[in-house]
């Protein structure tokens, strides 16, 4: 995973892990100490099953993101109005910041793939821009 983040209002998180058992790896996140706010909802994407899936391809307004990949892997895309970037997220131990105004795309999940995403609000369409031209005028104000 490429650490360097260029995009504004994103940033990567390391949390906590142990992988010293034989059994699997145990990853820890604690609002407020790791994860910088209080989580009001968690989500989660499987079944990524469709090689040209591609979800995302929104911005919002207020809402505060961490994003996951605890399973396989995908590419993330950022678009923050002026500078893109493309990562592919494969490790559970990372967490990118997917923060206000920062346009985002997942895509190329393996099938495996399992995202989690921790939020610091509740569900609200009306903190979505759906619309990329809407995006870039939203960024710009
Ligand atoms: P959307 O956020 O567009 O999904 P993604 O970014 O993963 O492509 O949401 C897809 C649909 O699910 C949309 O109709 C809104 C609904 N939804 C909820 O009802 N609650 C939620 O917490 C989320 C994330 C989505």
């Amino acid at each position: 995973m490429n650490n360097k983040i260029r995009v504004k209002n994103s940033g990567i998180i390391k949390l906590q892990y142990h992988d010293d058992f034989p059994d699997g790896i145990l990853v820890i996140g604690e609002a407020q100490k790791n994860i910088p706010f209080d989580i009001k909802r968690v989500y989660y994407i499987s079944n990524l099953s469709n090689p040209k899936g591609v979800r995302g391809k929104h911005a919002h307004k207020k809402l505060e993101q961490y994003i996951f990949c605890v399973s396989g892997s995908f590419r993330l895309e950022l678009d923050d109005g002026e500078t893109k970037q493309s990562m592919l997220v494969d490790s559970p131990y990372y967490g990118i910041r997917l923060g206000t105004k920062l346009w985002h795309t997942m895509k190329k999940f393996s099938r495996d793939c399992v995202i989690l995403v921790l939020a610091s609000d509740y569900y609200n369409e009306k903190d979505y821009i759906r619309d990329y031209d809407e995006f870039l005028e939203y960024v710009s104000k």
